[in-house]
């Protein structure tokens, strides 16, 4: 038998997107092999559902390292170690340094809450609910040394309601990438989602649009 890929994932905080991964592997809908989970926050979320879920953890402070360069190389030599494929930011609160990233570069994945290229950063919500926008969603993105800038994979789109506030639309859209992330994922372990010459292909061809999170999946 194949061996499963081997992913690595980095969050900061709660974990509720780790969740949605582990729980999609356990009910054998996402054939991984999750081989370390990494935060930068010693109490974070996500390092306690790892452990339960048995998946080595790793809390590495960045108070200890001189600069953001020397964290993130160490970071990454961590990752590197685990034997990872693939790396996933899910909820990862820092922006990565160039020269760590850049041997990952095609092998890293985020998720992001809004429609990207739209509002990159922070503060997502509250930035679409001021813009007056009908929709708001969520992106999965490779990751690149530019914030929020790689290639676009993948996206949940949500009408915003005239009831929305920023704590409202936040817990609306969270469903909604938890079930994109496992997806998208899911098609990088199978190997129809790839990183060629700096864009996503599916399928075999570059990707014109992101796939469309849909009620059977991604379209
Ligand atoms: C999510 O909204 C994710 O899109 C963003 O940070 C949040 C993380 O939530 N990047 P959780 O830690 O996965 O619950």
């Amino acid at each position: 038998m194949i061996s499963p890929p081997r992913i690595a994932v980095l969050a900061s905080g709660r974990g509720s997107n780790l969740a949605a991964l582990i729980g999609a592997r356990e009910r054998g809908e996402l054939p991984v092999e999750f081989v370390l989970v990494a935060s930068d926050k010693a109490g974070a979320g996500a390092l306690r559902l790892a452990e339960a879920a048995g998946i080595p953890t790793l809390a590495l402070s960045p108070k200890a390292y001189p600069d953001r360069r020397h964290y993130d190389l160490e970071l990454f030599a961590r990752v590197a170690a685990s034997g990872a494929d693939w790396l996933v930011l899910a909820g990862f609160m820092r922006v990565i340094d160039a020269e760590a990233l850049r041997p990952w570069v095609g092998r890293v994945i985020n998720i992001h809450p809004s429609l990207l290229p739209k509002y990159r950063g922070l503060h997502t919500h509250r930035r679409a609910l001021e813009a007056g926008d009908a929709e708001h969603g969520a992106s999965v993105h490779f990751v690149t040394a530019e914030l929020d800038g790689g290639p676009v994979i993948a996206q949940a789109r949500l009408a915003i309601e005239a009831g929305d506030d920023e704590q409202r639309l936040a817990e609306r859209l969270l469903p909604l990438e938890h079930r994109l992330l496992p997806a998208v994922l899911g098609l990088l372990a199978s190997g129809r989602l790839q990183w060629r010459d700096g864009t996503a292909h599916h399928a075999g061809q570059p990707l014109s649009a992101p796939l469309l999170l849909g009620d059977h999946g991604l379209e």
